[in-house]
């Protein structure tokens, strides 16, 4: 199994370029399964993640090529076989977008339920209720998801909780199904309104996306369409925080700070200076930063995909920090691991009181889920000497070739086998 080994201590300069978003391509791709048109995604992550989609999507009978601009060429025009596997499901819980528009567009659909993971039980019952609201038949088998619907209705549905792969679920299948879907209490995540512009070139009918109620005017059939996926803004915000903890300097190319205004702002509270540019975000930071207290909730508020990299922030700042995790009810497990490197944390309940040290030391520590690893990273970049990041595959899930980018900006840090 791979590792990274660090040797922290070097302030990140230099630039470099953020990928496009893994969750908006995960959603996009899994919108080409509601045309038997063409549908060519520009930007898209080279990701295990994206990978596992597409795998799962040729074996349902889509056509999948890279075009001669290296763009992804999704034909779902032989769809046959709707369904998604447990084996692939188990590894990306995300295969759970196939549900909405495989049902929409084959009228069925067999989806493995996923199982929960390491960060909590994360149920999807939210959208399974949606699509029955829609006039859905919906069961569960033998731990399948098995839907029917001659064809969807609209319908109004509001959402328990604020789901984004929920909401972006409801919002494909609603694009096919019969009269107008109205999605209250929907996610506003920026993925959200960059499937719905996707969705509305396809010849969708989507409004309000961005907003808390979404409405889609369905439509007899979607047409293909050309779309460039979004920046990753939590691929952003790493970088973000690996360049302040470091005391370094970084331009960050192909991205905007529009996506992600509470993670720059926490940013500049710690102390760091950051200009935001029309396509780009430039960041420099000297001397120790202040520690910030957060707590995670739907955007655009602080994201939870940002909270265990704040984490490794607060070790190494002045003064104490209080992060509180609102979305996932496991989600601290870094915590144990940057002890190991000598930090000062405790945790109690979804809360943790974080004591800034003068400094880490590097140490083995293990990766749990894709967030604490990046976590990992940031503080194996700032501890002294070498850290050691054991079960890195799941940072290959998430993050595209982040050696390299990091080596590019001068860190000291190679994969080893
Ligand atoms: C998405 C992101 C993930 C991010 C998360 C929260 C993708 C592919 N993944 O995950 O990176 O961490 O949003 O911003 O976009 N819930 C229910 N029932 C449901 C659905 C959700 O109880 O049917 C709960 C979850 O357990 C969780 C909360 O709602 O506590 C939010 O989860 P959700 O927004 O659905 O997360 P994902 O869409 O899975």
């Amino acid at each position: 199994m791979d590792k990274l080994l660090i040797e922290g201590g070097v302030p990140l300069s230099g630039e470099v370029s953020i990928s496009g978003a893994k969750n908006a391509a995960l959603p996009l791709i899994c919108a080409a399964l509601l045309t038997d048109r063409p549908l060519t995604l520009s930007n898209v992550p080279h990701l295990n993640d994206v990978t596992t989609m597409l795998r799962l999507l040729v074996q349902m009978g889509v056509d999948v090529t890279l075009d001669e601009r290296n763009s992804l060429v999704l034909n779902a025009c032989g769809l046959n076989r709707p369904e998604a596997p447990y084996d692939m499901v188990k590894t990306m819980r995300a295969s759970i977008l196939t549900l909405g528009p495989l049902l929409a567009r084959a009228g069925r659909a067999r989806v493995s339920l996923p199982g929960g993971c390491a960060i909590g039980a994360r149920p999807v019952d939210i959208h399974i209720r949606g699509l029955q609201a829609m006039g859905a038949d919906i069961c569960v088998e033998h731990g399948y998801i098995l839907a029917q619907a001659q064809r969807l209705r609209g319908a109004r549905i509001f959402c328990d909780l604020v789901t984004v792969t929920g909401t972006e679920n409801l919002m494909m299948a609603a694009a096919l199904a019969d009269g107008t879907t109205v999605i209250e209490n929907a996610a506003r995540e920026p993925e959200v309104v960059d499937l719905a512009n996707c969705l509305n070139a396809m010849g969708a009918k989507v409004s309000g996306a961005g907003g808390d109620i979404v409405t889609v005017e369905g439509v007899e059939r979607l047409a293909g369409a050309e779309h460039r996926i979004m920046p990753d803004r939590i691929e952003t915000g790493t970088f973000l925080v690996a360049a302040a903890v470091t005391g370094g300097r970084v331009r960050l190319n192909g991205t905007h700070c529009g996506i992600l205004d509470a993670v720059v702002e926490k940013l500049r509270e710690a102390g760091a200076r950051i200009d935001c540019h029309r396509d780009s975000i430039e960041i420099s930071a000297d001397g120790p930063l202040s520690a910030v207290s957060l707590r995670t909730a739907p955007y655009p508020a602080f994201p939870t995909d940002m909270q265990a990299q704040f984490m490794a922030l607060n070790c190494v700042a002045r003064g104490t920090g209080v992060i509180t995790e609102t979305i996932f009810e496991n989600r601290f497990m870094h915590a144990q691991e940057l002890r190991r490197l000598g930090a000062d944390i405790e945790i109690s309940g979804n809360t943790t009181v974080v004591k800034g040290v003068p400094r880490l030391d590097g140490a083995t520590v293990m990766a749990t889920d894709l967030r604490a690893s990046a976590c990992l990273v940031v503080a194996g970049l700032v501890a002294r000497g070498e850290t050691l990041i054991d079960r890195i595959y799941h940072l290959d899930r998430g993050y595209e070739h982040i050696e390299e980018k990091l080596s590019q900006l001068g860190a000291r840090i190679r994969r080893v086998h």
